[in-house]
């Protein structure tokens, strides 16, 4: 039988616009409103994309810089919403998807561990129980009282996916960030993500590593210039890929 829909994504069309002109001031920007000389460019970063991602599946997203890979991660977060179409996810969501997001950059790992948390919606009695987990899983214990923009970029990045995924989401969501890690580090994210597989989280991961995405995902997502080239198994499609 097959596993229950997570992720319904139904032509899914994402289009920004773009000045055509470059203004360098807000005046300068009037003016040319004014005199109708400001024409913006429309352009799709996603255009007509249809996928669904069933409960237990490991998807991949892979596709070349600026093919829609972290705007559509943004759509099925509700970060953004799309021009046309849906993207509809059943479930928790633990979104990962910029280094820094839902951190503030003044306060200690520590105060931002609990800013974190109640931007994800947990207590802070829960976050208090979690505590420990979070801080051995990001090996930061020497560090907790520092200021984040103090941080490496690893550091950063450790600290965000132990946040993302110290409770099971049924959808965990991971754009790169794991790439700023050490091997180290990137070694215990992928043994945490199979962890979650296991108990049978959705997992949506973007990397440009496609032994990485070799070794995760059953699922892969090609995307080029904001469409689908392929969608489904993923070692046949990274074979593709490669040879792309
Ligand atoms: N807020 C925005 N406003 C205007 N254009 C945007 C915005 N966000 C993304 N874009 C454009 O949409 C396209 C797709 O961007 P996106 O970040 O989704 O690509 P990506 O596949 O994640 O690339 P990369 O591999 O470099 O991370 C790019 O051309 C980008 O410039
Ligand atoms: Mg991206």
């Amino acid at each position: 039988m097959e596993k229950p829909v997570m992720v319904d994504v139904r032509d899914v069309t994402m289009e920004f616009n773009m000045s055509s002109y470059k203004v360098d001031s807000l005046k300068e920007y009037f003016i040319r409103l004014m005199k109708h000389e400001l024409f913006f460019k429309s352009f799709l970063a996603l255009d007509g994309v249809s996928f669904q991602v069933r409960k237990g599946d490991v998807l991949g997203l892979i596709g070349l810089n600026g093919s829609g890979k972290s705007t559509m991660l943004k759509i099925i977060s509700g970060i953004m919403k799309p021009t046309k179409g849906s993207a509809t996810a059943y479930g928790t969501i633990s979104p990962l998807i910029e280094l820094g997001a839902g951190f503030d950059a003044d306060l200690t790992a520590r105060e931002n561990i609990y800013l974190n948390g109640s931007i994800l919606g947990y207590s802070r009695q829960f976050m208090d129980s979690v505590f420990d987990e979070i801080v051995d899983f990001s090996e930061l214990h020497n560090f907790l009282d520092i200021p984040i923009k103090n941080f490496s970029s690893g550091m950063q990045a450790r600290l965000g996916f132990a946040i993302a995924t110290v409770v099971k989401p049924d959808i965990l969501i991971v754009d790169e960030v794991l790439a700023v890690g050490d091997f180290k580090f990137q070694e215990k994210c992928e043994k945490r993500i199979r962890e979650l597989m296991s108990n049978e989280t959705t997992v949506i991961i973007v990397s440009h590593s496609i032994e990485q995405i070799e070794s995760l995902c059953n699922k892969v997502l090609w995307l080029n210039k904001g469409k689908v080239v392929k969608y489904g198994d993923a070692l046949a499609i990274c074979d593709e890929y490669k040879n792309a």
